[in-house]
């Protein structure tokens, strides 16, 4: 079997499939979602920012795609100043069931709201969207890799036109060995989640590559109880592969890429400490900022969380003040 259904199957499949699992994503890695509340207080300063922009919408929508347990919303929704949250609408699109204890505000669905406005945020949603992996075989030709249930691999035929073109722009491999993830499925996944912004702005954020440092070998791996596994399709392990974060965005929207170091920090994520004098005047106020500032410099740590790429795509609204004055930032 191609790797894409196997994938599909292992991660989403209705009975055993790993993201239906009751323990959800958490019980097996840390994202930036989970690592601080930080983080969700710079996604609630964003969806402000887009607020503003659209003109202070009726309704404004937060949309968390693949949103694991609801732990971004809940954290978002804490944090909202009251009289947004009167007019805001979190949607949580989610394959696995409503966890108890959500927010009764947020929509809980498996399906992208159509015609909304407001801020669409993805945060390592595309990295566990399936796809297929092709080789290079010993005449310098591209085929596919299939895979057994045990995580056996072999190669398969040569592939289809449209994974052929899609390599060959985004991806471009000749030396025997060389192994390329075939990001078209990714690139139309997310066309069809921002096709549902009527306005807004779509955040993708991920382990990200782009064309000129594409990784030779491919980067799909597994992972099971915070530790790293070899990718057996058998719904044990989580199964994931980086972005080709350049060859996703949506081309017809004006799009910029940047770094999560860069975006948090224009964000007001800072993890510098606080002034040692806070810490007799106010040992308990110094303590909670000192928490505070270690968790920020670990989501913006450029060798961890903060290398991560963020993709900022507008739709129908200008970019966001603080991100479009963004040092390091780079147009698509
Ligand atoms: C790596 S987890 C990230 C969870 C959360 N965003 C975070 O940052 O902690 C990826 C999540 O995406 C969900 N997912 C994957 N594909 C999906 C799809 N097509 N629609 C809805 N959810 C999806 C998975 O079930 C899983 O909960």
């Amino acid at each position: 079997m191609r790797w894409r259904p196997a994938m599909e199957q292992a991660l989403y499949g209705e009975h055993g499939g790993f993201y239906r699992r009751s323990e959800g994503p958490a019980g097996h890695f840390r994202t930036s979602v989970h690592a601080s509340p930080e983080y969700a207080g710079a996604v609630a300063r964003l969806l402000l920012e887009v607020d503003e922009a659209l003109g202070r919408p009726a309704e404004l929508a937060l949309v968390d795609i693949g949103a694991g347990r609801g732990e971004l919303l809940t954290g978002v929704l804490a944090v909202a100043d009251p009289a947004l949250s009167a007019r805001l609408r979190p949607y949580a699109v989610e394959i696995a069931d409503r966890p108890a204890g959500l927010p009764a505000a947020v929509e809980w669905t498996d399906r992208m709201p159509q015609g909304v406005s407001g801020l669409l945020f993805a945060n390592e949603w595309l990295d566990n969207v399936p796809l297929d992996l092709a080789e290079v075989d010993e005449d310098g030709v591209l085929r596919y890799v299939e895979v057994a249930p045990d995580g056996e691999e072999r190669l398969g035929p040569v592939l289809e036109e449209a994974d052929a073109r899609w390599a060959a722009r985004w991806w471009p491999a000749e030396e025997p060995g060389e192994r390329v993830e075939l990001g078209g499925p990714r690139a139309d996944a997310w066309a069809a989640v921002v096709g549902g912004l009527e306005r807004g702005l779509a955040v993708a954020v991920d382990y990200a590559h782009a064309l000129a440092g594409r990784p030779l070998f491919g980067t799909l791996t597994g992972f099971r109880d915070g530790r790293e596994v070899r990718p057996v399709p058998d719904g044990s392990c989580d199964i994931t592969a980086h972005v080709a974060l350049d060859a996703v965005a949506a081309p017809a929207l004006h799009s910029l890429w940047t770094t999560q170091r860069e975006a948090l920090r224009a964000l007001g994520v800072s993890g510098s400490r606080p002034p040692l004098a806070l810490a007799s005047d106010s040992p308990a106020e110094y303590l909670r900022a000192l928490s505070g500032a270690g968790q920020a410099a670990e989501l913006t740590d450029p060798a961890g969380l903060g290398g991560f790429g963020w993709l900022v795509q507008t739709v129908r609204m200008p970019e966001p003040p603080s991100l479009a004055g963004l040092a390091g930032r780079r147009t698509l």
